[in-house]
């Protein structure tokens, strides 16, 4: 018997880098999966390469910043799977970089409007369902970035600092119900979002913006997605049954040096 037999899991920017690693590491313990994205092909792309029967996988367009789309999101997977034992809170956007009296109001408030509320709207709907189950296991994507300052990112990194004060707040409120709410910290990971992150800070070298960010992590490298998977699997499953209001950063030493 495999560890998620029978568990139903939803991952938001579940098309991406880490929520596609975390789909298929969990569909491979047997979990059944309501995937979430704004780019539904994509997403459908991610089912079809598990190579899972549709009974135990549900494509989802939703933009996690609007309300009602969260709302359809959960109530497609209620309807299909009836309950949700793990959620992976994990949709995110980069922003641009820039140093504060630079950075567009309307880029601020669009990373924020995903970041932020795209979180907190996923949090709204999954926990009331979790709490009158009496159990579940949400991981927010939070970052290093939630736990340090990074010159030119002011809106990515407040954004971030403001899910680790959902995780945190939102785990006591969920923990008399039985339902367990951890973060996961990662630090620079091989993705879309470091690509671009690359380019936005060092536009003329890229390549060697790659090289410098990969310098200064102890651990001498990039992260890989299925590395930052593997953690937010971890807490998703009954071995972290004692584990809630926790961070973990996923970063190779970069954050606590
Ligand atoms: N890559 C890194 O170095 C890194 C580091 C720390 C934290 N993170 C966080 O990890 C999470 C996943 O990032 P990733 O590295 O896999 O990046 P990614 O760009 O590969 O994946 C992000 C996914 O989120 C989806 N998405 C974006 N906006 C959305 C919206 N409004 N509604 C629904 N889906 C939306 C995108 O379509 C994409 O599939 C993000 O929250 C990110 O901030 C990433």
């Amino acid at each position: 018997m495999s560890k998620f037999d029978g568990k139903v899991i939803v991952i938001t920017g579940a098309a991406g880098g880490i929520g596609a690693a975390a789909a298929k590491k969990l569909a491979e313990q047997g979990a059944s999966l309501a995937l979430v994205d704004l780019n539904l092909e994509a997403v459908q792309r991610v089912i079809s390469d598990l190579g899972i029967d549709d009974s135990r996988a549900i494509a989802l367009q939703a933009n996690v910043a609007k309300e009602e789309e969260v709302k359809a999101y959960v109530d497609a997977t209620i309807e299909k799977f009836g309950k949700i034992d793990g959620f992976f809170n994990n949709a995110g956007i980069e922003g641009i970089t820039a140093n504060v009296e630079d950075y567009p109001t309307e880029t601020f408030e669009m990373v924020f409007n995903v970041n932020v509320k795209g979180a907190f709207l996923g949090l709204k709907y999954i926990v009331p369902v979790m709490k009158k189950q009496g159990y579940g296991s949400i991981v927010n994507t939070s970052s290093g970035a939630g736990l340090i300052g990074s010159p030119g990112f002011v809106g990515y990194n407040s954004s971030k600092h403001a899910v680790m004060g959902m995780t945190k707040v939102v785990a006591l409120e969920a923990a008399p119900f039985g339902v367990r709410v951890n973060a996961v910290a990662p630090g620079v990971i091989n993705t879309r979002m470091m690509r671009q992150i690359e380019k936005n800070t060092v536009p003329e070298d890229a390549e060697g913006a790659k090289e410098a960010f990969g310098a200064a992590v102890p651990l001498g490298r990039y992260g890989e997605a299925e590395e930052v998977a593997s953690v937010a699997v971890f807490l998703l499953s009954d071995d972290a049954s004692y584990v809630t209001q926790s961070i973990y950063t996923v970063d190779g030493g970069q954050i606590n040096q």
